[in-house]
């Protein structure tokens, strides 16, 4: 069992990482495998909309999203983190996020995902939404924690003094764990659940 954890913090002393720290802790635990990348120092580009990914089942252009990709495919759940900017996500996340979600073919299919944020003080909310959007865009459960997943901080090493964040990461830790042994032993007993073939309107009948 597998989790891959995504920092998109670029700082190294990350107060996100430290969040992110604290639930690979728990995941290591419980013997589940957890991997965290951080990506928030690359000059990873955004989607470029060409479409190519619909034949390649890859991203057109070959970096840290698909190695990402392959990561992904073979993990159990998935964590983003992220610094808060401007009250969202860190963008060069969400540029990897969109090629990521966006080119990669296989099924993320009850995947387990979770948002976690680090902000010195707000936009915390808006940050996790958008965070959260590309899990229930692909069929992956959301889990949830005893807060909106945040940690406070704004100088490196702060956010380990934020008790209570750090208290809900660990426990949101524990039930992705939990959530992620249920669908492996579900998915023995029952297999995935049903698909219906793909209905794509744009809106116009
Ligand atoms: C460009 C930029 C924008 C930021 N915007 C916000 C914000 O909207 N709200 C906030 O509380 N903190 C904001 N911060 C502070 C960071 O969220 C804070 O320093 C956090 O600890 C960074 O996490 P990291 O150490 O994982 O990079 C901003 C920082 C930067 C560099």
């Amino acid at each position: 069992m597998k989790v891959l954890l995504i920092n998109g913090s670029p700082r190294k002393a990350s107060n996100t990482g430290l969040a992110l720290e604290e639930m690979a802790k728990v995941f290591r635990e419980q013997a589940i495998d957890a991997e965290i990348a951080q990506v928030g120092a690359l000059a990873a580009r955004g989607c470029m909309g060409c479409g190519a990914c619909g034949t390649l089942g890859k991203c057109v252009i070959d970096d840290v999203v698909n190695e990402l990709a392959e990561k992904l495919r073979g993990a159990d759940g998935l964590v983003l983190g992220s610094p808060v900017y401007y009250a969202g996500p860190n963008s060069t996340l969400t540029a990897i996020c969109d090629r990521l979600f966006y080119s990669s073919s296989f099924d993320k299919t009850m995947k387990a995902g979770a948002a976690v944020v680090c902000a010195r003080r707000g936009g915390t909310t808006a940050a996790f939404d958008r965070l959260n959007k590309y899990f229930t865009i692909s069929g992956m459960p959301v889990v949830s924690g005893y807060y909106w997943n945040n940690v406070h901080g704004r100088l490196p090493g702060e956010a380990e003094r934020d008790g209570e964040g750090m208290w809900n990461v660990r426990c949101l830790a524990r039930n992705m764990a939990f959530l992620m042994k249920s669908i492996a032993l579900g998915r023995e007993k029952y297999g995935l659940p049903e698909r219906e073939p793909e209905v794509r309107t744009n809106f116009i009948g």
